[in-house]
């Protein structure tokens, strides 16, 4: 189709690409252009404007590699992530649910882990954090066999692949749920920590003035065949930065117990006070049990 004036630009492409065999892209197609070409309408964008986003496009791109993903950090600074977790989790929307945006610093394989063993592979400061966690499905019944992955960052801020001073896979562990649905790990409390700020994200979180801070918190991956897997974190109550996370990943059912303990007995003879400890129940729903595409390696 020959153009002949800026209305006609839509209905062309919308025609170019009608002809996709496949009814889903070509619904996620049209409606990407749709709303695409509405915007650039609504905003009256300029030639240096559209510049300006093309050129934040590519360098998205070109700040991605093998252990940063800042098409995630951007995805997760405009509330995208979190949409689609809660659009797609708690029964389609419909109900509270306990997961949340995955974030850019999931590694498959991380090290195999007794219940009761520590995350720490090298020596990392801060305060001992024991934590006992139970699965359990729709019914309320223990979940035995889930797999799951927990991931966190250290005082500093710093997940290990982030930070030389830490051993490869520190702070990241596997478990395995015992008959009781239990799961248990010893770690340290995490920190509240600024998002990557040193990209295009970077650029617009500041620029917006807003703060780059998340509050703190622990990452966890579930996964059984037959269950919707669980990708989820369980935040520090009382945490600096609940109400104003840069990714929007904070929801009530997300905020843990984490308990501080300042006498009694420690349990383990290396703790000094204050110690914590995290007791959480995770709730699985039925559904797809297919891993996420790791951000990292
Ligand atoms: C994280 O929690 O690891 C995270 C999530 C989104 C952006 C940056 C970090
Ligand atoms: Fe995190």
């Amino acid at each position: 189709m020959i153009i002949n004036d800026e209305k006609d630009v839509t209905p062309a492409v919308l025609q170019a690409m009608s002809g996709a065999p496949d009814a889903r892209i070509r619904q996620i197609g049209e409606a990407f252009v749709k709303h695409m070409h509405a915007f650039v309408r609504e905003v009256k964008l300029t030639e240096k404007e559209w510049e300006y986003g093309v050129d934040f496009l590519n360098r998205i791109g070109k700040q991605t590699t093998d252990t940063h993903n800042e098409g995630v950090l951007f995805s997760d600074t405009i509330g995208v992530s979190t949409l689609v977790c809660l659009m797609n989790n708690g029964a389609n929307g419909s109900t509270e649910t306990a997961a949340a945006l995955l974030g850019p610093f999931w590694r498959m394989r991380s090290p195999e882990t007794p219940n009761g063993g520590s995350l720490l592979r090298s020596p990392t400061p801060g305060p001992a954090l024991f934590a006992d966690c139970r699965v359990v499905d729709p019914e309320g019944r223990p979940m035995a066999g889930v797999e799951v992955d927990v991931w966190h960052s250290s005082t500093t801020g710093m997940y290990e692949n982030q930070d030389p001073e830490q051993a490869d896979h520190n702070l990241r562990g596997k478990f395995h749920t015992d008959a009781e649905g239990r799961f248990s790990f010893r770690s340290i409390l995490p920190a509240g920590y600024p998002i990557p700020v040193d990209g295009p994200v970077g650029d617009m979180v500041l620029f917006q003035k807003r703060e780059p801070w998340r509050p703190a918190h622990i990452h966890f991956l579930l996964h059984k065949p037959g269950f919707k897997t669980l990708v989820t974190q369980v935040f520090v109550q009382g945490a600096q930065h609940l109400e104003n996370d840069v990714v929007f990943g904070v929801t009530k059912a997300l905020v843990g117990d984490y308990r501080r303990h300042e006498t009694g007995t420690a349990p383990a003879p290396d703790v000094t006070d204050p110690w914590y400890t995290l007791d959480y129940t995770f709730h699985m729903e039925e559904g797809d049990s297919n891993l996420p595409q790791p951000p990292i390696k």
